[in-house]
């Protein structure tokens, strides 16, 4: 079975005591985990959480579309390179949400990381409204479209992240069942556009804890996770790695 992958994504938390204490612990308690562990962590502590990690991947939470120039305060692609990124996330539905991303841009973006060699980790989602409405397969096809669109030659070296938007940060985790659906169209949709469909890594995340991250992750198309809240508590987050490990034997 290939190896889960376990991504926290701080968002917009952090301080230079607070991640030399986390990222220490983390890097501790995975050294023979059997999952991929990454962090992505804000553009300012790159550098800091580079020479902490251990081997777990580093990880950033946006870049800028454009490759270079008067783009005041935009973080390129080669920037992040430089620090030793693997990761980034593109598209997340804070992004989408509080900063009008299209899903144009967040294939520009895809594409961008792709060609400096960083993993995009592509995030789609439905509103509660959107699923309410039983737009959530539309909604998440669109998204997904997009990013093949553009990036249709290299789409196997991307990660997708299925991110239900009313399960972030809210305590209420899709169940096992409502994932592996919406997981399931995505594999499908890949394998539509790729015949090595089954490599691309589709995490979920949403609320994803100690608690019901194994049920989760035991679904047959759930890859690993994006954690969020969990992932700057490190006992939560070494758990879920911990989870992830033992469905990897
Ligand atoms: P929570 O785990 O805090 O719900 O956040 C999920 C998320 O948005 C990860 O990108």
């Amino acid at each position: 079975m290939k190896k889960k992958l376990i991504a926290g994504n701080w968002k917009m938390n952090g301080s230079l005591a607070a991640n030399d204490a986390l990222v220490r612990a983390v890097a501790a308690g995975v050294a023979d985990a059997a999952a991929e562990v990454a962090v992505c962590v804000p553009a300012p502590y790159l550098a800091q959480v580079a020479a902490l990690r251990g081997t777990v991947a580093l990880g950033a939470q946006d870049l800028s579309a454009h490759e270079s120039g008067a783009y005041t305060g935009e973080v390129s692609a080669g920037m992040l390179r430089d620090l030793g990124v693997h990761y980034v996330i593109v598209g997340h539905s804070e992004r989408r949400q509080y900063h009008a991303e299209s899903d144009e841009l967040v294939a520009r973006k895809a594409q961008r990381a792709l060609a400096a060699g960083l993993v995009p980790i592509v995030c789609v989602g439905e509103t509660l409204a959107q699923r309410e409405a039983g737009e959530t397969e539309l909604v998440v096809k669109r998204q997904l479209a997009a990013v093949i669109h553009l990036n249709g030659h290299c789409i196997s070296e991307i990660v997708v992240a299925y991110e239900p938007v009313w399960a972030i940060g809210t305590g209420r985790t899709a169940t096992p069942e409502q994932a592996q659906a919406v997981h399931a169209v995505l594999r499908a949709q890949l394998q539509a556009a790729t015949p090595r469909a089954d490599r691309v890594k589709l995490l979920y995340g949403g609320s994803m804890n100690a608690a019901n991250a194994a049920e989760l992750l035991a679904q047959p198309d759930i890859d690993g996770g994006l954690i969020g809240g969990a992932s700057l508590k490190a006992p939560d987050f070494l758990t879920i790695v911990a989870a992830a490990s033992a469905l990897a034997v």
